[in-house]
């Protein structure tokens, strides 16, 4: 089989197919990834090294050269779709459909992954892989949609234990797609067509966005009225049916929850001209929390006598949540970016970010420690990360501003959000 994408979805894709047996080819465009998967690297949290080095000593091949492409029985594509301008860009699906095409042959099957607007499967990469193959979607080759529901950082749902939609372009598509996911996880969960299986994976992140930007609004309204929003949060999770917990935050980063909806919101304008209006109140209220953020911050420097200009602010995390070394979409980033107009000395600690990875961060990434923490005029907390002490903060920070409820429960020298 071949795993089209080595990122944080096609690499855990592709090492667990080893596990089970498959002879697979993980297969990139970056040249840079897989020198450094066939160097047993790993870049993606959830793959130690060790798990790397069993699968490459096992059936586990990383490869740039689509010639390995040739001769595959089942393709999963997980490349980005990310958004250009505002719009869905289904670039890399596209080059990644016609990359397999010359490859597909009669019974093999070929499953999309990356997250998509509903109709992906059918109306894009079908068409893509019949025109290159000469061969007809369904009659002569499978293809099928499985959203991927992985939670880099996350313990206790892996990929293996976190049940699997999956759905094809027709039954025999459904039943290739369902005997390859089973192989791999615990529980599949098929569903009526890709449109599904597209749509549930569109509905589970705007969910996400929809809820955390309502929790997100109320907090700036509380913390105005003087109430504590964590409390309240805390308070309201004891209901043990109907609600579900959110918590608020500096805003939302990553690959999924600010994108995805916009897929979603898109699909809905362009085929009925009509908008999608709770996505695009949640990206309105998600999107102004690093202002929001910023507003208390020079509200406490003021009231401690501090103009932004001048004072050196650290920065904890870079991260887009806790445990993850992924700061794509990172509210950090536009705060940071604001301070740094504002004429702050900025500075950010995040033990999860390699130096590496951070090559293009314009500001110092700098250890966590004692020393940092007590040379800045505020810290502020933007991620929950494991490693960030709040006993170790509160002991050496002179001024915090906790956007993520961190120091709850501990005396310090600042303000929660
Ligand atoms: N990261 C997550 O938590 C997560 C969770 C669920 C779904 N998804 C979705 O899965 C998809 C992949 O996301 P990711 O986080 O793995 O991205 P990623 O950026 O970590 O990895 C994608 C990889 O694809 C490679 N690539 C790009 N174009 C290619 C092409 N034409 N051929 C071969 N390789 C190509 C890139 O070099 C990169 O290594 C996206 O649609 C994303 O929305 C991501």
């Amino acid at each position: 089989m071949v795993v089209i994408g080595q990122g944080y979805v096609g690499l855990p894709v592709a090492v667990r197919a080893a596990q089970v047996g498959y002879r697979v080819v993980g297969f990139d465009v970056s040249q840079a990834r897989i020198d450094q998967l066939a160097s047993g690297r790993s870049y993606v949290g959830d793959i130690s090294d060790a798990d790397l080095a069993a699968a490459l000593a096992g059936g586990y091949r990383p490869s740039s050269d689509p010639a390995d492409l040739a001769g595959f029985d089942i393709a999963v594509i997980s490349v980005p779709t990310p958004l250009h301008d505002g719009l869905p860009d289904l670039s890399a699906i596209e080059s990644a459909g016609a990359a397999l095409a010359p490859h597909v042959r009669r019974g093999c099957c070929v499953i999309l992954e990356s997250t998509t607007y509903p109709g992906t499967t059918a109306e894009l990469l079908c068409p893509i892989l019949e025109h290159g193959s000469g061969l007809k979607a369904g009659p002569d080759f499978h293809v099928g949609y499985s959203p991927e529901r992985i939670d880099p950082g996350n313990p206790t749902h892996t990929l293996v234990n976190t049940p699997k939609v999956v759905s094809g372009i027709d039954a025999e598509s459904l039943r290739a797609v369902d005997a390859f996911f089973s192989r791999l996880v615990e529980r599949t969960v098929p569903v009526g067509s890709p449109a599904e299986a597209e749509m549930t994976k569109l509905l589970e992140n705007t969910f996400r966005h929809v809820n955390i930007a309502l929790i997100n609004e109320l907090a700036m309204f509380a913390s105005e009225l003087g109430i504590d929003i964590w409390n309240v949060v805390d308070a309201a999770a004891t209901k043990p049916f109907g609600y579900m917990k959110f918590t608020p935050g500096p805003g939302v980063g990553g690959h999924c929850l600010p994108i995805d909806p916009s897929y979603l919101s898109w699909r809905v304008r362009q085929h009925l001209g009509r908008p999608f209006r709770f996505v695009e109140l949640a990206n309105d209220v998600n999107e102004h929390m690093p202002d929001h953020v910023y507003d208390r911050i020079v509200t406490l420097l003021n009231r401690h006598r501090k103009p932004v200009n001048g004072s050196r602010v650290l920065l904890l995390g870079l991260a887009y949540k806790r445990g993850t070394s992924d700061w794509r979409e990172s509210p950090t980033v536009p705060l940071a970016d604001k301070l740094d107009r504002g004429m702050a000395q900025v500075r950010i600690a995040d033990p999860h970010i390699p130096e590496v990875n951070a090559a293009h961060l314009r500001f110092p990434l700098v250890p966590f420690t004692p020393e940092e923490l007590a040379a800045a005029d505020l810290v502020v907390v933007l991620v929950d990360h494991a490693d960030f002490a709040p006993e170790v903060i509160a002991a050496h920070a002179p001024l915090v501003f906790d956007a993520k409820g961190l120091m709850r429960g501990i005396e310090f020298a600042g303000e929660t959000l």
